[in-house]
C-alpha cells in the first residue's frame, strides 16, 4: 500500500510540474511581472527558512503556522543554508520600499527586498501560489504542497492602499480589527483607517476625558428601528449600546499591523460628527447644549464644536496628544466633513473669533479651525488628513485631502499642490449596494458592483503629470450605519476589496477584468477556508424589464458582470437544469409566468438563482385617473406605471415607483368593459429611513357605471416600526362580481414618528 501511494505522489509531481502555466497562477493583486518556468518547488517537513533577524522570523511565522494547520508539519527556521529545499531572504537596498523579487526554483525560494515590507509581500505571494487548501484550519491529506517555479518582480503602483472601518456607527472590537489586518495584508493593502469618532459613538479611550467613553461610547438602543428613523433621545436616558477600544487594545492593534506592513490611521473628527463628545462635555458646543448620544441618523449636523471658545482647542490638543502617543503613523485624520455651521452664525464666541481673526464667513471659520489644529499636529511632527470639505474657506498649508464627494476635491487639491487620497463615493464606498437590492442586506442606495470597483482609477484623465504625482492612492470606506455584525462587514468588504487591491497595486496596463474573473475563484476559495462571509452578488444574474403595453407584453433582458457569461433560464417555474434555455437576447413574456435564471458553469447553475414572478392581470394597460397627482420625482414610466406588469424593486429609484407625499393615493381604473373580478392587489414599499411608509388603510371599491361605487373590502394597518426595507402586496379579495371600474384609496400616514412628512410608494395595482 505504502509503496503505491508514494509512487502516485511522485507521479502527481511530474504531472503538476508539466501543467503549471501562467494561466493557472491566480494571484490577486496581479504581480507587475511574472515569468513561469518549468518545474516546481516542493515544500516538505525538511524545508528550511533562513531568517537572520528576529523581525524576519516574526514575518515568516504566519506562513509557517499555515503549514502547521493545513499539513500538520511546518518548514523550520535554520541559520545554515542547506544544499536545497529552503527559503531565503535577501536584502537589496536598491529596490523600492515595498518592492520584492521572488525567485522560485526546484532548489530554493529566494525573496529579495529592500526591507521587511517587501519580504512580507513576497511571502504573501508564495501563499497565493500554494494550493488554496493552505488556508485550511484543519489538516488536509493527499495534497501536494508545491508552487510553480517562477520569477516575479513586483511592486505597488500606489503607496496608499487603504480600507476605512467605521467603528462609531456600530462598534467592532479588537479581534475583528486584527482579523481585518490579516485580510488586508493578504491583498497587499497597507493602510487601515479607523473612524473612531462620530455622532453615534466615541470609540477611543482618552484618559484625560473619561466621560468621552463613559458617556460618549454608549447610546440608547434603538437597533430595532431603521437608522434614519431613530428618534432623538433624552440626554438623561442612559445609553447601553456601544463600546470602545482601550489605549492598550489600540496599541496592540498598531503593533500587530506593523508586522503586516500596515499603518493604522486614526480619525478624530472635528468640528462636526461629534455629538458623542458633546453629549459627554456639552461645554464644547456653542450653547453648552445638553444632548444625548444619537441612536441613529443625524441630519443636518448642527451640534458641532464651538470654534470660538478656547476650551475647544485645549480639549482637542489634549486628545491629539494621547492619540499621537498610541499611533506612530505619519498622519492624523481630523475629519472636517459635513459641518452645518448655523450655530456658529449666532454664537457670540464664534462671532468674536471671526471678528478678531478677520474671517468673512463661517467657511473661513472652519478653515481657521482646521489650520489651527494642523499647526498643532505639525508641531508634533505629524501631518493632517481631512475630508474634501477642508478645501472650503482655504486649505491648511500642508493638509492631505481625502476626496469623497467625487474626485473634484482631489483634482482641486492636487492643483494646489496638495497630496490626495481618492475615496469617491461613486466607486469606493463599500457601504453601497453591490447587487440588486431585493437580494441584498439593507445598505446605502446606489450601485457599486465588483466591476465598477475594478474599473476605478485614482488618477483622473484630466490631471497633469504634476497633479498625478500628488495622488498617493485610494481607499475603500465602509461606513457602518447598516453594518451590525462582523459577517455583514465581511460581506460588504469582500470580494470588492480584491478588486480595489488590484486597482492600487497592479500596473494600470496589467489590469484586465476578464483576467481578474479567472483569478477570482481561487481567492474566493481561500476566503471559504478562512471563514470570510464574502458576497457572491457578482455571480447573480439580474434582469431589466421593459413594458410594451400596446402589445400587452414585456421584454426581459438578463445580464451578469462576467464576460461571455453563460446565462440560462426557464419559464413557468420549471427546474433550472441542463435543459434550461441559453440566454442570447431579451425574452418576450406575454402571460403570467415564473422566470428563473442563473449563471452556468459546465452545465450546472452556479451562484444564486434569479427568480422573477411575472403576473399579468385584468388592469394591464388600462386607463387610470388619479385624484391627487403622483410626485414629480417618482412617476414610474408614466400614466400607466401602476398597470405595466413590471414590479418595482427595493431600489425606490428604479423607475417603477409612483409616490405620494403626505397626500393619499386615490385612483380609478377603467377596465373598458364589465368583467368578472374578485381581487385587488396593491404593491407597496416601506423604507422608514427614507420616509416611505406603508399605507395605514387601503379600501377597494367597484362600479359598473363609474358613478355608484360599492366598497368590497379594506385593510387597516396601523403604523408599526420596521427596521428593514420591505416590499408587500396588500390583497383585498371579494366575491366574484361583474364591474368595469375599480377604485383604490390608500391612506397616507402623513407624519412619521420623527415628525417628517411621509411618502406612499406603489408599483402596481393588480386586478384579477
Ligand atoms: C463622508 O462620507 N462624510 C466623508
Ligand atoms: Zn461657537
Amino acid at each position: 500500500m505504502r509503496l503505491i501511494k508514494t509512487t502516485l505522489v511522485a507521479l502527481f509531481i511530474l504531472v503538476s510540474s508539466a501543467v503549471v502555466a501562467q494561466k493557472d497562477i491566480a494571484i490577486i493583486p496581479k504581480p507587475a511581472n511574472i515569468e513561469v518556468k518549468e518545474g516546481v518547488f516542493q515544500f516538505s517537513e525538511n524545508t528550511k527558512i533562513i531568517a537572520t533577524t528576529a523581525t524576519q522570523k516574526e514575518i515568516a511565522t504566519a506562513l509557517m503556522n499555515k503549514f502547521k494547520a493545513a499539513t500538520g508539519w511546518q518548514p523550520e527556521f535554520s541559520n545554515k543554508k542547506p544544499k536545497n529545499n529552503y527559503i531565503e531572504f535577501k536584502i537589496d537596498k536598491n529596490l523600492n520600499r515595498e518592492a520584492y523579487q521572488l525567485e522560485v526554483t526546484s532548489k530554493s525560494i529566494v525573496i529579495t527586498a529592500k526591507e521587511n515590507a517587501g519580504l512580507i509581500y513576497g511571502l504573501e505571494t508564495i501563499r497565493q501560489l500554494l494550493p488554496t487548501a493552505i488556508e485550511s484550519k484543519n489538516q488536509v491529506s493527499n495534497l501536494n504542497w508545491v508552487i510553480p517555479n517562477v520569477s516575479i518582480k513586483d511592486e505597488p503602483r500606489f503607496q496608499w492602499r487603504g480600507l476605512m472601518l467605521d467603528l462609531s456607527r456600530h462598534f467592532f472590537d479588537k479581534n475583528y480589527v486584527i482579523q481585518t489586518i490579516d485580510r488586508l495584508a493578504m491583498l497587499k493593502m497597507n493602510v487601515l483607517h479607523l473612524h473612531l469618532v462620530d455622532d453615534q459613538g466615541w470609540r477611543i479611550e482618552i484618559k484625560k476625558y473619561p466621560k468621552l467613553t463613559e458617556i460618549g461610547a454608549w447610546r440608547v438602543n434603538q437597533e430595532n428601528v431603521i437608522w434614519n428613523a431613530r428618534l432623538t433621545v433624552d440626554p438623561n436616558e442612559k445609553g447601553t449600546y456601544g463600546g470602545f477600544l482601550t489605549q492598550e487594545e489600540l496599541k496592540e492593534i498598531v503593533k500587530y499591523a506593523a508586522t503586516k506592513n500596515i499603518q493604522v490611521i486614526p480619525e478624530i473628527e472635528m468640528p462636526a460628527h461629534v455629538s458623542s463628545a458633546i453629549a459627554a462635555y456639552p461645554e464644547l458646543a456653542c450653547f453648552n447644549q445638553k444632548i444625548g448620544v444619537p441612536s441613529g441618523g443625524v441630519w443636518p449636523i448642527t451640534d458641532i464644536y464651538c470654534a470660538g471658545k478656547e476650551n475647544t482647542f485645549e480639549f482637542l490638543e489634549d486628545v491629539i496628544d494621547e492619540v499621537i502617543a498610541i499611533f506612530p503613523s505619519k498622519y492624523i485624520h481630523i475629519g472636517g466633513d459635513e459641518a452645518t455651521k448655523t450655530n456658529w452664525e449666532t454664537c457670540p464666541h464664534c462671532q468674536k473669533r471671526m471678528q478678531e481673526e478677520g474671517l468673512k464667513n463661517v467657511h473661513e471659520l472652519q478653515s481657521y479651525f482646521v489650520k489651527r489644529m494642523e499647526k498643532y499636529i505639525n508641531s508634533k511632527g505629524k501631518k493632517v488628513i481631512g475630508w474634501d470639505e477642508i478645501l472650503e474657506g482655504g486649505l491648511a498649508p500642508d493638509a492631505t485631502v481625502m476626496s469623497w464627494r467625487g474626485t473634484e476635491g482631489g483634482i482641486e487639491a492636487s492643483k494646489q499642490g496638495h497630496d490626495v487620497i481618492m475615496t469617491p463615493e461613486s466607486h469606493c464606498y463599500f457601504n453601497i449596494y453591490q447587487g440588486p437590492q431585493n437580494e441584498e442586506p439593507l445598505a446605502f442606495g446606489g450601485f457599486i458592483p465588483l466591476t465598477k470597483v475594478y474599473h476605478f482609477d485614482p488618477v483622473v484623465d484630466e490631471m497633469t503629470p504634476e497633479q498625478a504625482k500628488h495622488i498617493l492612492g485610494a481607499q475603500a470606506n465602509l461606513w457602518a450605519e447598516y453594518i451590525e455584525s462582523t459577517q455583514e462587514s465581511e460581506y460588504m468588504i469582500f470580494p470588492r476589496l480584491g478588486a480595489m487591491a488590484e486597482v492600487l497595486w497592479s500596473p494600470k496596463a496589467a489590469r484586465n477584468w476578464n483576467d481578474f474573473t479567472t483569478r477570482l475563484p481561487s481567492l474566493l476559495a481561500r476566503f471559504d477556508y478562512l471563514g470570510i462571509n464574502y458576497s457572491k452578488s457578482a455571480y447573480l444574474v439580474s434582469a431589466a424589464s421593459k413594458a410594451h403595453l400596446d402589445k400587452k407584453q414585456i421584454k426581459v433582458a438578463l445580464k451578469n458582470e462576467f464576460p461571455n457569461a453563460d446565462i440560462r433560464y426557464v419559464l413557468d417555474n420549471k427546474n433550472l437544469d441542463n435543459q434550461a434555455i441559453k440566454y442570447t437576447d431579451s425574452i418576450t413574456i406575454q402571460g403570467t409566468t415564473i422566470l428563473k435564471a442563473s449563471l452556468f458553469k459546465e452545465d450546472k447553475p452556479i451562484g444564486k438563482v434569479f427568480t422573477d414572478s411575472i403576473q399579468f392581470h385584468k388592469a394591464v394597460a388600462n386607463k387610470l385617473t388619479f385624484k391627487n397627482p403622483y410626485h414629480e420625482n417618482y412617476k414610474a414610466d408614466g400614466p400607466l406605471g401602476l398597470v405595466n406588469i413590471i414590479r418595482g424593486s427595493k431600489n425606490f429609484h428604479d423607475g417603477q415607483w409612483q409616490a405620494w407625499l403626505v397626500d393619499d393615493m386615490e385612483v380609478v381604473i377603467d377596465l373598458e368593459k364589465n368583467q368578472s373580478i374578485h381581487q385587488v392587489t396593491l404593491g407597496a414599499l416601506e423604507n422608514q429611513g427614507s420616509g416611505i411608509y406603508f399605507p395605514t388603510e387601503i379600501k377597494a371599491f367597484i362600479s359598473t357605471d363609474g358613478k355608484m361605487y360599492k366598497e368590497v373590502g379594506k385593510i387597516i394597518r396601523p403604523f408599526a416600526i420596521n427596521s428593514n426595507s420591505e416590499l408587500k402586496d396588500f390583497k383585498i379579495s371579494f366575491e366574484k362580481t361583474n364591474a368595469r371600474f375599480v377604485k383604490v384609496i390608500a391612506t397616507n400616514l402623513k407624519k412619521s414618528p420623527k415628525g417628517e412628512s411621509s411618502f406612499l410608494f406603489f408599483d402596481e395595482i393588480l386586478v384579477d
